[in-house]
């Protein structure tokens, strides 16, 4: 979605801004833009539509600099990616506004402005609020009571950076479901959609809450709940570092993120096990007493964060023994379920700041569910802040816009959860020690899945110039059939679908024949005897196959069939070790056809807007 990004200090701050809207632009990236007051005290600004480097160019080209400014990275919603609709949005050459989120009411007000006379000059939502904020401060108010007045007038989501003429060192600030960090340095202070915006120029930080304003100057800031209150909020000390977001010596964050994972699920594990037990004080000292009570579970999340999910209900059932069921969050918060008593509502999340998401914990918790768990990977996010229980993945910041190390530690995290619940629905000490034994390996069974990454480059060749792709996997591993065909799709723009392998000649078998690489995914466990006969079923039709298989597992595809094999693994954790070869395929495949990897077309990391 858009990021904002906001300064003020006693230098010049069009470097900082434009610095952290890189660090941003995966969030969002059709066009940005920046607004400082300038030393003749006006407001000087500079928008493009396409990446963070055209406005460089440009702010660098109109010379604009300031030691006060605003700056946008946009994800269309409302209005093409257009420079008039680009951020910041100005009113009469007085206020200057960013905005993350939707204006739900931009309509009416729309309306009310235009009678009022206020012109407006692009298609956005946002543009109502800076107009709304002129209103305000045209009868008389402050810049501070004018935002103050502005957003109890405003109906939706919003993060909002705000300048004024007026008031030449005041930075005002306000969020409502969307996330906005206050970064605090030296006599210079700065504002965020997230703590990666800012890490050069700060670690020090305050994540705002629900209906918080701040007012920030250069000699410090006041920050108010939203009933006006003053308040104080708890300064943190973000351990990340600039190098976590650097690329170093990959071509793309995906594919370093991807390299990441055997030390990104070290991290997830760090502490949380021990003596082949998982230590439930690592969801947090009332955990004991909630999961004694659950007797169902129910995860809600979105895109790959459903496919962890997915996996999930796989193991709860089948290990932990407790029912679960599984949906995509925005089919949930709209569908009027039934709540059973004492089920435990889970929430998977990269972000925590995926809109559906975070309603349909709200949700849950308004029908009554009896706890909630998310499992997530930032801290204080929003879906953090509202949960119960938090487990954090410590996959680090993921700024590919397709998520892989933060599948991978989901999928670790689910598994911590499903072996404290499971001891309390029959499983026994020996399954627990053996997945724990299990889950100690994992980052070395993912290094040896790394080393396939030039076969599977060579094989990426044959499916650069084809149209369709089927993904087959069965039981736990269908919903990585399901996350293998995602990568492909989103970063290759390949159509690509996944089947349960069964399933197939229900219908799909229809489509096979020389043009559809067919790939499937296969563990050595009970299934492996069914799948194969699924496989047998394609290449007798015609269909080339590559299949992932375990390296004790012969798998027979045909003449034309690749068989790749991946370390022995136990059924128990073969989905995460599977992740890795798919991972790599779409990658490589993307990489012939010479997409934006990082950021793919039409989509945005994290999805804060409905
Ligand atoms: C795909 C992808 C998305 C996200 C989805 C949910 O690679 O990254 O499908 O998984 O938008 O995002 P989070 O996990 O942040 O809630």
């Amino acid at each position: 979605m858009c990021g904002i990004v906001g300064a003020v200090a006693n230098r010049d701050v069009v470097p900082i801004l434009i610095d952290g809207l890189k660090r941003l632009e995966y969030r969002g990236y059709d066009s940005a833009g920046t607004a400082v007051i300038n030393g003749a005290g006006v407001i000087h600004r500079a928008r493009k539509p396409g990446k963070v480097k055209e406005l460089e160019a440009e702010a660098e080209k109109i010379k604009l600099h300031g030691n006060i400014g605003i700056a946008h990275t946009r994800w269309a919603t409302h209005g093409k990616p257009t420079q008039s609709n680009a951020h910041p949005h100005i009113c009469r050459d007085k206020v200057a506004v960013v905005h993350n989120g939707i204006i739900e009411n931009h309509e009416e007000l729309r309306e009310q402005q235009k009678k009022q006379g206020y012109e407006f000059t692009s298609e956005t939502d946002t543009e109502v609020i800076v107009h709304q904020i002129f209103h305000h401060m045209d009868q008389g108010e402050d810049i501070l009571e004018a935002v103050k007045s502005a957003v109890k007038e405003l109906e939706g989501a919003y993060a909002l950076g705000v300048i004024s003429i007026d008031d030449r060192d005041r930075l005002i600030t306000a969020r409502r479901g969307s996330p906005l960090v206050l970064g605090i340095a030296d006599h210079e202070y700065f504002i965020a959609s997230d703590v990666a915006a800012l890490i050069p120029v700060t670690k020090k930080f305050i994540f705002l809450e629900e209906g918080d304003i701040a007012d920030i100057k250069t000699d410090g800031f006041t920050i108010y709940d939203m009933d006006g209150n003053r308040v104080e909020r708890k300064i943190h000390e973000s351990k990340l570092n600039a190098d976590a977001v650097e690329l170093g010596k990959y071509s793309h964050y995906m594919l370093k993120e991807i390299y990441e994972q055997p030390l990104a699920i070290t991290e997830t594990l760090e502490g949380r096990i021990s003596n082949g037990k998982v230590l439930e004080a690592a969801f947090g000292p009332e955990a004991a007493g909630i999961f004694d009570k659950v007797q169902g579970v129910h995860i809600i999340a979105c895109g790959t964060s459903y496919h962890a999910g997915m996996v999930g209900r796989y193991w709860l059932e089948s290990i932990a023994n407790i029912p679960c069921s599984v949906e995509v969050a925005s089919e949930f918060r709209y569908r009027k379920p039934v709540v059973r008593k004492n089920q435990l509502i889970v929430t998977l999340s990269q972000s925590g700041e995926t809109a559906d998401t975070i309603a349909g914990l709200l949700e849950a918790k308004r029908l009554g569910f009896g706890s909630s768990l998310a499992i997530c990977n930032v801290p204080e996010s929003s879906l953090v802040r509202e949960s119960d229980l938090v487990l954090m993945t410590r996959a680090g910041p993921e700024i590919g816009v397709a998520s892989t190390k933060a599948f991978t530690t989901q999928l670790v995290a689910m598994m911590l959860l499903v072996l404290v619940l499971g001891r309390r629905h029959g499983m026994t000490d020996e399954t627990e020690r053996n997945i724990v034994t299990e889950l100690e390996q994992l980052p070395r069974k993912i290094e040896n899945a790394l080393l396939l990454d030039d076969v599977i480059k060579q094989l990426s060749v044959y499916f650069a110039d084809k149209h369709n792709a089927l993904f087959l996997g069965r039981g736990a591993n269908y919903p990585i059939a399901m996350e293998g065909a995602l990568k492909l799709k989103e970063i290759s723009y390949i159509h690509a679908e996944a089947y349960a392998a069964g399933e197939l000649k229900h219908g799909p078998l229809a489509l096979i024949d020389a043009t559809i690489p067919v790939v499937a995914v296969a563990p050595n466990n009970e299934l492996l005897e069914k799948l194969k006969s699924n496989l047998q079923e394609v290449s007798a039709r015609g269909g080339r196959l590559f299949v992932f298989a375990d390296t004790s597992v012969d798998v027979k595809g045909g003449e034309d069939a690749h068989i790749l094999h991946v370390d022995s693994i136990h059924d128990s954790v073969a989905p995460i070790v599977f992740s890795i070869p798919l991972q790599l395929l779409a990658y490589h495949v993307a990489l012939i056809k010479g997409t934006d990897i990082d950021k793919p077309r039409n989509l945005a990391k994290s999805v804060t807007v409905e």
